[in-house]
């Protein structure tokens, strides 16, 4: 797979341990995050991999702030975002499996580099169940088409 992250001055040092870990479970990695300098908005990255995702340039994302909050809550603004934080491995697995998350986030001041890997295999090897599962993710999509700015 294809996988676009991103993350803010926080999580520099985590999302280039977790980007070897994805290249090395065989994905190709895009980052559209920071890689130096000052403090950086989480929500400017939050949005790129959330455009990224949501064009189909990249087939999912992995989000990385201090807690994963801020920047998944840039990401759900854009259009067909499902993105979800996570800090365990079985949310993670959950996300994909029932709620068809196409984004995870999590938080370098929450999860070290170990659990951080495990949250991320546990998303990426996960596939989503559909079924009555599809028709409540309809649900949340739905809500979208409801309040559409027009
Ligand atoms: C930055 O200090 C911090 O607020 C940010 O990384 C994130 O935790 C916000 O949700």
């Amino acid at each position: 797979m294809k996988i676009g992250i991103g993350n803010d001055h926080t999580a520099i040092e985590l999302k280039n341990e977790i980007t070897e870990y994805v290249k090395e479970m065989g994905h190709e990695v895009v980052n559209f995050g920071v890689d130096e300098g000052a403090k950086a908005n989480y929500a400017e990255y939050g949005e790129k991999v959330a455009v990224a995702v949501a064009a189909g340039e990249v087939d999912c994302g992995i989000l990385i702030c201090g807690t994963g909050v801020g920047i998944s809550l840039a990401a759900n603004k854009v259009r067909g975002i499902r993105a979800a934080v996570c800090s365990e491995p079985v949310t993670a697995r959950l996300v994909k499996q029932h709620n068809d998350a196409n984004i995870i986030a999590f938080g370098a001041r929450i999860v070290g580099p170990e659990m951080a890997k495990e949250i991320v295999k546990a998303y990426l090897t996960a596939e989503f169940e559909g079924g009555r599962h599809a028709e409540r993710v309809a649900c949340i999509m739905d809500i979208e088409k409801r309040n559409r700015e027009s």
